[in-house]
């Protein structure tokens, strides 16, 4: 059997093709040169599995899409604290290279627009040997697992007609966002969108994304949790900038796009997308990109708000070995998030009173988030000041600790038989 995700992707590119819409970026001179025809779609899982269809060895310039990198990085080298007094998260309703500041608070509106993003470059660490270009190069090289390079026709192009960025530099300045000299920062700005990818690699970058910041083959936590998840509230919020409720409610995926006609979408937990074509909308966003997320969210389900309905069950099963009552197993299964603890420790209440082993076999729990972790342990805590004594059986090491919150035993172990083996003439009944 060969799996038919290849086939659907190709099937979804080869019906998208037909849509001529759109027309070059040419504001800068050296895109207009691109083959209007190419066009390239990738999809990774949080597992670091890619597909590729299409033009998909074709580099392009990562442009606008290089922005939630540059503001991930701004903020782990400073902390979100001091980045929001320097950029706000509010969309902006306005197109991509608006001269504009937020009325009240004389900030850049978000980070996913120029003015924020050439401020959240200005944020980007540096020294004398590393320019802050080259910090994020070498930063979405490692999210992409190769050495990324810079389009330097491209970027030359491009600072040849930056009167726009550079009108926002020095209003920047003007208004003391930025405290150095703007054409520097705007240069600098510029060469950040001049690095080069292809899908392939936008793919493995945007799978580190939909995994909480890991990278899945390298085991490498690359991006704070927390940080992922402030880079992709303004990817959903402001990454479409004018269009983004239009974006928001027809697709519903985190994304961002670039002029020179990529587009990525992370939608946490599932799916890293990337696709290619140069011809754009009046937004200046990939019309065909546009039209293959359109295709790619209804037909699998990836919107956002259609949320994944939680487990019609965290318990599989609840039982007693060899019809001992005084031990009960509950055998876990799937996730264990707040809605599934929530049922999970309703059901356990049920237990009265008194001096049962209580045991909670995690064998087949896919996934315990923070919350799931801290309320399981509540609930045992509440277990054992009922009397009990509590189990867990933890063979993926989910539970990393030995103490309850409130310093109470839970004996842990790996597998169940090795409880059940001391546990004199008992054996798991099945
Ligand atoms: O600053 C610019 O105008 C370009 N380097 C990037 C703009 C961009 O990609 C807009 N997104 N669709």
């Amino acid at each position: 059997m060969k799996t038919p995700v290849p086939d659907y992707l190709n099937h979804v590119l080869s019906q998208c093709n037909l849509n001529d819409s759109g027309a070059l970026a040419d504001y800068i001179p050296e895109l207009a040169n691109a083959d209007p025809n190419k066009l390239a779609l990738a999809l990774s899982t949080v597992d670091g599995t890619v597909y590729t269809t299409g033009d998909d060895d074709v580099e392009f310039t990562i442009q606008s899409m290089s922005k939630p990198f540059a503001y991930a990085l701004a903020i782990q080298h400073l902390g979100l604290e001091k980045v929001l007094q320097k950029v706000g998260v509010e969309p902006s309703g306005e197109a991509f290279n608006q001269i504009s500041l937020d009325a009240k608070t004389k900030l850049p509106k978000n980070p996913m627009i120029n003015s924020g993003a050439i401020t959240t470059h200005s944020l980007i660490p540096h020294d004398d040997q590393i320019s802050r270009a080259e910090h994020l190069r070498r930063f979405l090289s490692e999210l992409a697992g190769r050495e990324l390079s810079f389009d330097e026709q491209v970027y030359a192009s491009e600072l040849k007609t930056a009167f726009r960025n550079l009108s926002i530099g020095y209003m920047l300045r003007t208004v003391g966002v930025l405290d150095e000299d703007p054409v520097d920062v705007v240069n600098g700005y510029i060469r950040q969108c001049a690095i080069k990818v292809t899908v392939k690699d936008l793919a493995n970058i945007t799978s580190v994304l939909a995994n909480g910041g890991i990278q899945a083959k390298t085991g490498k936590q690359l991006l704070d949790r927390g940080i992922v998840r402030q880079v992709l509230s303004v990817m959903m919020t402001c990454g479409m900038y004018d269009a983004a409720g239009d974006w928001l409610s027809t697709v519903g995926i985190p994304a961002k796009s670039g002029v020179a006609g990529g587009i990525i979408g992370v939608l946490p937990g599932q799916v890293g997308i990337a696709v290619f074509s140069p011809k754009l909308d009046e937004h200046g966003n990939s019309a065909r990109g546009i039209q293959i997320f359109e295709r790619l969210s209804n037909d699998m389900g990836l919107h956002l708000m259609e949320g994944t309905p939680s487990a019609q069950t965290i318990v599989q099963r609840r039982y007693s070995p060899q019809q001992d009552d005084s031990i009960v197993i509950y055998e876990l299964v799937g996730a264990l998030q707040f809605a599934e603890a929530e049922m999970l420790l309703r059901i356990v209440q049920e237990e009265p009173n008194g001096n049962n082993t209580i045991i909670f076999d995690l064998n087949n729990l896919s996934l315990m988030n923070d919350v799931g972790r801290r309320m399981l342990i509540e609930g045992i805590d509440r277990l054992i000041e009922d009397g009990h004594e509590v189990v867990v059986v933890d063979p993926d090491y989910l539970i990393e600790q030995e103490l309850t919150d409130r310093g109470q035993v839970m004996t842990i172990y790996r597998h169940l038989d090795d409880f059940l083996s001391k546990l004199s003439g008992l054996t798991k009944s099945e």
